[in-house]
């Protein structure tokens, strides 16, 4: 099988996306004859080009983080750029992957609703959608934190190479928790409390030097 992956997170090289992607990919890569090519859209900006990329393609995977409850702009460009598939024969097979930052994977079904009623409407045939929240912290959690992640993500790409489908059971594991537990939600409340649910961000904001305007309003008159 031909593979051609968009990884669609403005971080490029450096996001979780790309780690999540080399797991799927190594899995994917173990059955012979199968191929791929790794897309950054962030460095490809001429969307004439990206077309005719997708325009060949046998089968597509678009991979992103959420951003704002759906895509980064540039995935949304780049998905209103494929606009000339509509309706054409023999497209590819279109799969994705959404990735983020809260754990609950509600968060994402929506946009998940949305990527199932592009493939219909590109007419290119829906391999489904891998959904997986609280990938944030991967690249600072200890291995023992991420090994069960990655490895089904591996798997996800080993039958996903062998079959062209994703399996179903890996889905839903990787799915979990759909909904935060009544204790969770109570152990971030009173993490909120005492001032611990934005360590990690405010840490990003001063290494950023936006600390002092996280409260801006630029769209406020
Ligand atoms: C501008 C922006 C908006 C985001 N919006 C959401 C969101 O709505 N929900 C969420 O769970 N995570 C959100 N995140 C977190 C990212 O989805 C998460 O950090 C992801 O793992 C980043 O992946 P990447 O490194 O591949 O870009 C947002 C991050 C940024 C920078």
């Amino acid at each position: 099988m031909k593979l051609t992956v968009f990884n669609g997170s403005p971080r490029g090289k450096k996001s979780n996306t790309t780690i999540l992607l080399e797991h799927f990919l190594k899995g994917f890569i173990e059955t012979d004859g199968n191929s791929y090519e790794l897309v950054y859209i962030v460095t490809n900006r001429d969307v004439g080009k990206l077309v005719e990329i997708s325009k060949d393609a046998n089968n597509i995977i678009l991979a992103f983080p959420l951003y704002t409850d759906c895509m980064p702009g540039i995935v949304k460009s780049f998905i209103d750029s494929l606009k000339p598939l509509c309706g054409k024969q023999n497209n590819p097979g279109i799969g994705f992957l959404v990735q983020s930052g809260f754990p609950e994977t509600y968060h994402s079904r929506f946009v998940e609703r949305y990527l199932e009623k592009l493939a219909k409407r590109l007419n290119c045939r829906y391999i489904g959608c891998i959904v997986k929240g609280g990938i944030e912290g991967i690249r600072v959690m200890p291995h023992f934190m991420t090994k069960k992640i990655f490895n089904s993500f591996y798997e996800l790409g080993k039958v996903y190479g062998k079959s062209g489908r994703f399996d179903q059971m890996l889905l839903n594991k990787l799915a979990k928790p759909e909904h935060l537990s009544v204790l969770t939600v109570l152990f971030y409340n009173l993490a909120k409390l005492i001032g611990l649910v934005n360590t990690y961000w405010d840490k990003q904001l001063k290494e950023n030097d936006a600390f002092k305007r996280r409260f801006d309003k630029p769209y406020t008159r």
